[in-house]
């Protein structure tokens, strides 16, 4: 069985910086994907190795999240020279600083959106997130030059309320109805849905909202990352109900629903033997034979192209490459016999700025997927 692609586009990814960004980047080319929509958060870890030999780097690798138009084209730049074949779309990171001039001179620059992680504040708030109706003006002038704003839909916990990361992603969603009751004509991306509580609100919205659903939400639950480092994400993977709600509307083949892997590579020292692991599961190496595995599961392997190569691009508005609607389909995908898959590997080597050789574990490492790639 074989499947043939013109390639993928991640509508979600996190790239870092420094030596990580530089190992991490060529491989989006090598994993067959063909345009990467770029997360703001360069590095979310408060790195805390309590092992001796798990010395930090001489040069932190922590910088702020990206603000403005300029700093966006200066990462771009640095991510396009990494790899040369991919379309990489920037974004900027929501704050009090952003002005409406700002969102105009972004969007000429073809910066396309605005990604908003919410924040706990206590004035000025909004049931424990930090009131959006500050940033009207910022999203009206989204709407006007169709800038598109990419909202992580959890609300901080808060125990005093009975909020934790099981329940926030579900409280934060009439967050969502109001933004797009307000700014009918703004297109909205939940990002990272885990639950059926997500699947539906969106789906009961218009057309200009759409839902990025990762690789790793489609396989785990809450079994799968209690106690298990690798699998420690946010949002945390939910309960059988809501996987079974990600995989019925990629089943359903809903196509405002499209794929964001939010692969976020951390070094696997501030994942493994630190008391807090740092959130994110690595998947870009491998994201086609993940993918492809999972579907196949759930017998939605014929999904996979509209999920991960049409659906996201045409809520973007973003044409398809010449030689993709040529017809030209340069990757291809293989369900080996058994024995015969693909073996990911244990770790991924980077050598860091310091010079001292780390790595990061990808998802699934060790195991056997039946699925392969042919570029
Ligand atoms: C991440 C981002 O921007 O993408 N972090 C951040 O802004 N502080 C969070 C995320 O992936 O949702
Ligand atoms: O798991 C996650 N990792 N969730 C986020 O929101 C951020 C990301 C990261 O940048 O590591
Ligand atoms: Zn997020
Ligand atoms: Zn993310």
């Amino acid at each position: 069985m074989s499947l043939a692609l013109a390639g993928i586009d991640d509508f979600h990814v996190h790239l870092r910086q420094g030596t990580l960004m530089r190992a991490v980047t060529p491989l989006l080319a090598k994993s067959g994907c063909r345009l990467a929509y770029v997360m703001v958060c360069l590095l979310t870890v408060p790195v805390q190795p309590n092992v001796a030999d798990m010395r930090l780097p001489a040069q932190p690798n922590l910088k702020p999240p990206i603000r403005t138009t300029d700093e966006a084209l200066a990462y771009k730049a640095q991510l396009q020279q990494l790899a040369p074949g991919v379309e990489f779309l920037m974004t900027l990171y929501l704050n009090p600083e952003l002005t409406p001039d700002e969102i105009r001179k972004a969007a000429k620059a073809g910066v396309k959106g605005v990604k908003s992680y919410p924040r706990g504040v206590t004035t000025n708030s909004d049931s424990g997130i930090e009131s959006y109706t500050v940033y009207y003006d910022v999203f009206r002038a989204m709407e006007e030059v169709g800038m598109v704003l990419n909202l992580h839909g959890e609300i901080p916990s808060d125990p005093s309320n009975d909020v934790c990361v099981l329940n926030a992603e579900e409280r934060f969603l009439k967050h969502l109805a109001q933004l797009h009751a307000d700014f009918p004509n703004l297109k909205i991306v939940l990002e990272h849905a885990t639950t059926k509580a997500a699947v539906d609100m969106v789906k009961s919205l218009g057309d200009t909202v759409g839902c990025t659903i990762t690789v790793h939400h489609l396989q785990l639950i809450v079994d799968d990352w209690a106690g298990q480092c690798h699998h420690f994400c946010k949002p945390v993977a939910k309960f059988p109900h809501d996987r079974d709600a990600l995989r019925g509307v990629i089943s359903e083949g809903h196509p405002r629903f499209f794929l964001g892997t939010d692969s976020a590579p951390h070094p696997r020292h501030t994942k493994e033997s630190v008391a807090a692991a740092a959130a994110g599961v690595f998947v870009t190496p491998y994201v086609l034979p993940y993918l492809a595995t999972i579907l196949d599961s759930f017998g939605a392997i014929d999904k996979l192209e509209g999920f991960a190569t049409r659906f996201g691009r045409a809520f973007y508005g973003i044409a398809e490459p010449a030689a993709a609607a040529a017809g030209v389909r340069a990757v291809k995908l293989v369900k080996a016999a058994s024995g015969a898959g693909l073996r990911v590997p244990e770790e991924i080597p980077f050598v860091d700025d310091d010079g001292i050789q780390r790595s990061v574990v990808p998802f699934w490492a060790g195991k056997e997927l039946p699925w392969t790639i042919e570029l």
